[in-house]
């Protein structure tokens, strides 16, 4: 169990300071069952459809589904990193951002339920500009070349047409190879938490934490131990989970070249 993760701060690091007009405290609140104010998520969830219109096209979301979700099953999508089908939305990544008429900031569309009436955008000129500069931070964040081929991050990054990141590197934790089965690559994690909740709350591991605060800020394992001494069983759900390849497959690195040479896809 990771003992150093208590409550989650707002990220410090390159997306969380990028959308200023997405500031957690701007977003509506909700109360956990614990009694805690979480800010920017999906409550109340709706109870029943509703109408909205996504980039001018009308659209019903059915009851409990996000701006997100309804856009996704109407066949739109919205890039999305710290999202994954099947897992509690953490909207620390604030790639999804939508501009929602009459609302001064702009909103996570993987935490916000639409009402009916209402008009959002996710190819408004500011939604596009603060998606980009989301992911061109993040981008900022891990190496230049790829660790794993599939990074959900250059495929978003590829979309929005975001190339080389205008912002200086971060400096970069050493690998670690003391697991036999995963790799762990921490310079390519954006600290989107899929491992953490994958670890956590699918699998129920808890190994998994997110932990010290502000620029330290990090994935650990269980008393920030190397992988290889943790008690992770090797289950390999954190793997599926990471959009970066910041935690993957031991592999031998011939296997890993020719995965590189194949054209991306999305697994979120
Ligand atoms: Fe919505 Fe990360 S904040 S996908």
């Amino acid at each position: 169990m990771s003992g150093l993760d208590g409550e989650r701060e707002p990220r410090a690091s390159a997306a969380g300071a990028a959308v200023a007009t997405a500031h957690p405290a701007a977003q509506p609140k909700r109360r956990t069952p614990a009694g805690r104010t979480v800010p920017g998520a999906n409550y109340p969830p709706t109870t029943a459809p509703a109408t909205f219109t996504l980039d001018g096209v009308a659209m019903v979301a059915e009851a409990g589904e996000t701006i997100l979700q309804a856009a996704e099953r109407h066949g739109v999508r919205i890039p999305r990193l710290c999202w994954m089908e099947g897992m509690r939305a953490d909207g620390n990544c604030r790639s999804c951002v939508v501009e929602i008429e009459g609302e001064r900031v702009l909103a996570p569309s993987c935490c916000r339920a639409p009402r009916d009436g209402m008009k959002v955008h996710a190819k408004s000129e500011r939604a596009l500009r603060s998606q980009r500069m989301v992911v061109e931070l993040l981008l900022s964040d891990v190496p230049a070349a790829p660790v794993w081929p599939d990074s959900e991050l250059r495929l978003w990054a590829e979309a929005l047409g975001v190339a080389n990141p205008r912002f200086a590197p971060r400096a970069q934790p050493a690998p670690d190879f003391s697991h036999p089965a995963i790799e762990v690559r921490l310079d390519a994690c954006i600290q989107c938490t899929r491992c953490v909740r994958a670890c956590r709350e699918v699998q129920v591991n808890d190994v998994i934490g997110y932990a010290f605060r502000g620029h330290d800020a990090k994935i650990v394992f269980d008393l920030d131990d190397p992988m290889g001494v943790s008690t992770c069983v090797a289950c390999g759900e954190c793997v599926q989970a990471c959009p970066t390849g910041a935690l993957l497959p031991a592999l031998p690195e011939v296997v890993k070249s020719a995965l590189r040479a194949l054209p991306l896809s999305e697994g979120g």
